[in-house]
């Protein structure tokens, strides 16, 4: 009986181990070459980009370019100052937005006698006006105080022969005669404008 048992558990045993997993081995199976490949792809492009990079300005990213201020000074760009200060409602193209920004382009306000439109940017302009057959009754804020008399004649001169409007260039000493005579009158009306200029 005893011996009996004996035999039992060790044929129990054996197939308990007969039952089990392999043990784990290592290092038969090659890398696979595609893995090799990427690998290798990513070295290459690391390499490249850092290449690349030697000599060029550190900006960590940030590749937007640099917006250049208005000058000061005899260059000042009156583009650069439309741009930054009138295109926003009157839009880049002079064309405004109908009914609410009246255009520059054809305007008679703008490309008439220089006096109206240094008056207008100089003190702003409130009230009916009719350009291009299209009727506005807005608020056109005033630049005296923000910009120089330079920086207006300058925009000023690049609205007026800018998108084929053709009228003559507006000199800075016409701005301080103007900001002399009228200081800080505040906003002209249409009728104002027409009392004192020659406005359309
Ligand atoms: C906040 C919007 C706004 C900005 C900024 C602005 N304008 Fe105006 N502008 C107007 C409005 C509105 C009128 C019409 C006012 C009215 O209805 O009486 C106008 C009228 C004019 C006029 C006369 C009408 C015409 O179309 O010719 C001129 C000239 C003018 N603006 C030039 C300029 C210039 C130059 C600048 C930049 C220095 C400028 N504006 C910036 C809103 C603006």
């Amino acid at each position: 009986m005893k011996r009996h048992d004996q035999r039992h558990n060790d044929s129990h045993n054996r197939n308990a181990q007969h039952r089990e997993h392999h043990e784990p081995e290592e290092g038969q199976r090659p890398v696979p070459k595609l893995v090799v490949v990427w690998i290798g792809i990513l070295l290459v492009w690391g390499v490249g980009y850092y290449a690349w990079q030697i000599g060029k300005p550190m900006l960590g990213g940030d590749s937007r370019s640099v917006v250049e201020a208005p000058a000061t000074g005899d260059d000042i760009d009156g583009g650069a100052i439309f741009s930054a200060r009138c295109s926003a409602c009157h839009q880049g193209n002079g064309q405004g937005v109908p009914g609410a920004f009246p255009p520059l382009v054809g305007s008679e306000w703008l490309l008439g006698d220089p006096s109206v439109p240094v008056a207008i940017v100089h003190d702003g302009l409130q009230g009916e006006i009719e350009v291009e057959g299209t009727t506005y009754n807005g608020v056109m804020p005033a630049f005296g105080g923000q910009l120089s008399s330079a920086e207006i004649a300058a925009v000023l001169s690049h609205v007026r022969q800018e998108w084929g409007n053709d009228a003559e260039a507006v000199e800075a000493d016409r701005v301080d005669a103007h900001a002399e005579e009228y200081g800080e009158r505040g906003a002209w009306s249409p009728d104002e404008l027409r009392d004192t200029f020659e406005a359309p």
